[in-house]
């Protein structure tokens, strides 16, 4: 079986970096086209991120010669080039919305880390091992689009892929509310310490549009496919606080959260630690792992564990009648962002909607 042919739209930004990194070697997908804005399009790619690759380990060999190819421009070339593309841009909702139409259209499917589609109703938010169902509502996306092998997928914001697994696996127990706090690294804004010098020795207590996207993408991801498209959750209701701190990867959430039936600290945990619904190559070996050290999970330590895909949790208490609290971490490039692609990537491969 050959490797399926990828491009990488956005391949110079903090997360496009992240894709050239961690699909080096990757056993089903191979890096066939790199491609940014107008201003680094032409040059080679270790040319367009001189002096702004910001991961820890080299840039592969075969990836640092390509050509940056235009996003916009070359579209259909693109196309034509490659089996699916991994869309990571900054640009403004209408723009990015165009241009994910114009990959699709062209019978590219796209598999998008953007916002600007998660709300169209027959496209879906998606996290392999929360909702793998919703992949059917690809078939009401193309036949609007009239596509045979075009679409586009998302997967959801980073900021909820250190909460949402691990309040999933426990919806039976009747979850009323949630209440939490995110503490997100600076890479989440696409920086570094060098180019958000405001985040030296600081916290700021606001994120633009992260709060809602941290309280209503999880009723999508927990919604059902009808018709035509996914009918959202209106359970459970979520309050978040987003904030900002100063570390370079990896967000952390505290989490309150209130249950209908009774269930124990025990129960809880030994549900999240059975939870690992699926085998995909990048899945992590143990997707939940619970310390019971009282100062664990760290971001610093626990940030990369199994590949970065893994999600970590600590200090469960019970504080009130059905009531308790944690904190969780996970990678927000990796888990979050590049490494969630991918696997959601695995995930259609597997069930039909990626073919050569
Ligand atoms: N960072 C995270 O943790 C994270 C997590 C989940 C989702 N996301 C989402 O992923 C997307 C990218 O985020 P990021 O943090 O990687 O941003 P970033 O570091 O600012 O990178 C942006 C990328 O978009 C390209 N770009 C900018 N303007 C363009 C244009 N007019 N036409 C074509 N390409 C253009 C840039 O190319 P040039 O280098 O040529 O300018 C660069 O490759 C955003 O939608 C973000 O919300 C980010």
């Amino acid at each position: 079986m050959r490797k399926l042919k990828v491009g990488i739209i956005g391949a110079t930004g903090m997360v496009g970096q992240r894709f050239v990194q961690i699909l080096e070697n990757h056993p089903w997908f191979q890096v066939e086209v790199v491609a940014a804005s107008e201003k680094s399009a032409g040059k080679s790619y270790s040319e367009a991120i001189e002096g702004r690759w910001v991961m820890n380990t080299p840039v592969p060999e075969e990836i640092s010669s390509k050509i940056v190819m235009d996003s916009v421009k070359d579209c259909k070339k693109i196309c034509s080039l490659v089996d699916f593309v991994f869309c990571a841009v900054n640009m403004k909702k209408e723009q990015i919305q165009e241009l994910e139409y114009m990959y699709s259209k062209n019978e590219c499917p796209v598999i998008s880390n953007n916002s600007a589609h998660r709300w169209t109703e027959d496209v879906p938010i998606l996290i392999p091992e929360i909702n793998p169902e919703h992949v059917k509502v690809i078939d009401i996306q193309k036949e609007r689009l009239g596509t045979k092998k075009g679409f586009i997928a998302t997967k959801p914001n980073c900021s909820l892929q250190c909460f949402v697994h691990a309040i999933y696996p426990l919806m039976e127990f009747g979850i009323k509310s949630v209440i939490l706090s995110t503490y997100q690294a600076i890479s989440g804004a696409g920086r570094t310490f060098e180019s958000f010098p405001e985040m030296n020795d600081n916290i700021i207590p606001y994120i633009e549009g992260e709060e809602r996207k941290t309280e209503t993408e999880p009723l999508k991801i927990f919604g059902k496919v009808g018709e035509k498209g996914i009918i959202n959750s209106d359970i459970p209701r979520i309050s978040a606080n987003c904030i900002r701190v100063p570390t370079s990867d990896g967000h952390m959430a505290s989490v309150f959260i209130e249950f209908e039936k009774k269930i124990s600290k025990d129960e809880i945990i030994k549900i999240w630690e059975n939870f690992n619904p699926i085998s995909l190559p990048s899945s992590p070996k143990n997707l939940i792992k619970y310390f019971h050290e009282n100062d664990r999970p760290q971001i610093k330590f626990d940030r990369n564990r199994d590949h970065g895909m893994g999600i970590s949790i600590g200090r469960l208490s019970q504080y009130d009648e059905n009531k308790f609290k944690f904190v969780c971490a996970s990678h927000n490039t990796i888990r979050g962002a590049a490494g969630g692609a991918v696997l959601f990537a695995e995930l259609l491969y597997e069930k039909g909607y990626l073919f050569q």
